[in-house]
């Protein structure tokens, strides 16, 4: 899918091939979470190609020649939405490593899904550092179910600052959620691995690869 250019569905063979590891149901919580971390990093690779690159002149010992500076690396912002997202900013964090960080924690609450429809939120914790017109957000949220959560962290993020781009990087996606934050935001660019097509009775992509923070960290 690649609604104006806003949704980008990563084919990296590497990728795709952990992204294979994730949804098996047999990876051990271990391996789970060192996947994801190497998720991260690639994703980082991948978002890394959208920014803009500026030649520069570098000397070497022996002569002048042109090099490359990407601008806006040093203005990175990445969002963890706790607690599934702490591996894949564990992995994106080392391409972007000059990058500030904030913390939101929001609980889906279960006993409000009424299938197909949305989940009301909790957010019980929110850490953001300043946000000004040349900060790139990047929001870390492996699942993109519903886009309950998600539509509550980009609620919060923009009652602080529209920043000059927002970034969802996301391990699996649901086509419903996709869609809700598309309409939603308009200017939202979302990073991702796969588009699924269902959400079960509980709100769990299908096939997905379950329950993200209980596979990363134990149930
Ligand atoms: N959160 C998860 O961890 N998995 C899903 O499938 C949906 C939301």
């Amino acid at each position: 899918m690649g609604v104006n250019g806003r949704v980008h569905v990563l084919n990296h063979p590497f990728l795709q091939q952990e992204l294979t590891r994730v949804r098996d149901k047999n990876l051990s919580q271990i391996e789970f979470r060192r996947s994801l971390v190497r998720i991260g990093r690639y994703m980082g690779y991948e978002i890394l190609k959208s920014f803009k690159k500026r030649e520069v002149l570098v000397e070497t010992p022996l002569a002048k020649t042109k090099g490359v500076k990407i601008e806006g690396i040093d203005k990175v912002l990445i969002i963890t939405v706790l607690r599934a997202a702490i591996p894949l900013t564990e992995g994106l964090i080392r391409i972007f490593p000059l990058s500030r960080q904030g913390i939101i924690s929001a609980r889906r609450m279960e006993e409000s899904y009424r299938g197909g429809e949305k989940f009301d939120i909790e957010i019980n914790y929110v850490k953001i550092p300043s946000i000004h017109e040349d900060t790139v957000v990047i929001i870390s949220d492996p699942m993109l179910a519903t886009g309950s959560t998600l539509e509550a962290v980009i609620e919060k993020i923009i009652k602080i600052k529209k920043p000059k781009r927002l970034i969802v990087a996301c391990v699996v996606s649901a086509e419903t959620g996709v869609k809700r934050i598309l309409d939603r935001f308009p200017f939202v660019e979302i990073y991702t691995l796969a588009i699924d097509p269902e959400l079960n009775s509980k709100g769990y992509i299908v096939p997905g690869l379950g329950d993200a923070g209980d596979r990363a960290f134990g149930e």
